[in-house]
């Protein structure tokens, strides 16, 4: 049975103790209502270090206005139950005040840069600094060696691992593939808002990624993904788009580019969903 933190102090004098002892350590970052998806990232990091951390935290820096940070799920004695069969040591589940002393209003965020600004940022304004400030926190609290991050959400995945570079960090980051249920669709604390109904339509948007599998290249994909969505019951597009896996950006000249990861957002009744595939062309 893991441990539960909730202060700093107890925090540190656990890091150091494995300090002390020589022995490495692995994060996963979460904001809690775990899923079999958070138990792949946990799983993976039982490999890559000595201990495991997990660290439950509902960032309040990245939700904008309007969107659902105050009724976010939280079940930190579910998650503690969930938690319970796996080889984690410790689960940091901090207030608010612990994270941002200085008040969680006042407090100074990361700059997330151009690509920021695109896909989730464009229609979430703030997001992302929001994420690189909160991942680069716990970071400094809990001193990793390695960091896990879902590819479920992959432009957050490209901007911590451009932190971490940018930033000299010295810590690993390493991704693990997105957790599906049995029907495609990918798993998140979000689905828990979902009605039946727009639980089966929202089906819509894996099957799609699917068909799009086929595309000779990344334009034929985005035009698939689209088609198909714009007409699947209950389902309303916010983006679909092909990037560049190594910038992140728009992929420019479809037809010479071999590999291009396909992102979409889109919303089933008034839950916002998002997935993506990284599609292979030409070969
Ligand atoms: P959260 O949505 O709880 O996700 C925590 C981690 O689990 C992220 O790295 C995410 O990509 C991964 N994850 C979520 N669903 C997954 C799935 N179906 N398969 C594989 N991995 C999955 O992402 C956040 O929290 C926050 O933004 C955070 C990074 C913790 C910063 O607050």
């Amino acid at each position: 049975m893991p441990a539960i933190i909730h202060t700093l102090g107890d925090l540190e004098g656990i890091r150091e103790a494995w300090r002390s002892a020589g022995e490495s350590v692995a994060l996963v970052p979460t904001m809690g209502s775990l899923h079999e998806g958070h138990k792949a990232l946990v799983a993976e990091a039982g490999t890559l270090a000595d201990r495991v951390v997990v660290s439950i935290f509902v960032n309040p820096l990245q939700f904008g206005a309007g969107e659902d940070f105050e009724k976010y799920p939280r079940s930190l004695a579910e998650d503690e139950a969930f938690l319970a069969d796996t080889t984690v040591d410790i689960i940091f589940a901090p207030d608010v005040d612990v994270v941002y002393p200085e008040g969680p209003e006042v407090a100074p965020t990361l700059d997330a840069g151009a690509v920021g600004e695109l896909y989730e940022g464009a229609s979430r304004p703030g997001h992302f600094a929001g994420v690189l400030t909160v991942v680069k926190r716990l970071f400094d609290c809990v001193n990793p060696d390695v960091a896990v991050f879902g590819r479920k959400d992959a432009q957050q995945l490209f901007l911590i691992e451009s932190m971490s570079n940018a930033m000299k960090l010295g810590i690993r980051i390493v991704e693990v593939g997105t957790v599906r249920d049995a029907d495609g669709l990918a798993l998140s604390s979000r689905n828990a808002y979902l009605s039946p109904t727009e639980r089966d339509q929202a089906r819509a948007i894996p099957e799609a990624l699917e068909t799009a599998s086929h595309a000779d290249n990344p334009h034929e994909a985005v035009r698939v993904v689209r088609q198909a969505l714009e007409s699947a019951p209950g389902i309303v597009v916010d983006y679909v788009d092909a990037v560049d896996p190594d910038t992140f950006l728009p992929v420019f000249d479809s037809e010479m580019v071999q590999h291009a990861h396909l992102i979409v957002a889109a919303n089933a009744g008034s839950v916002r969903l998002i997935d993506n595939r990284l599609l292979h062309f030409g070969q």
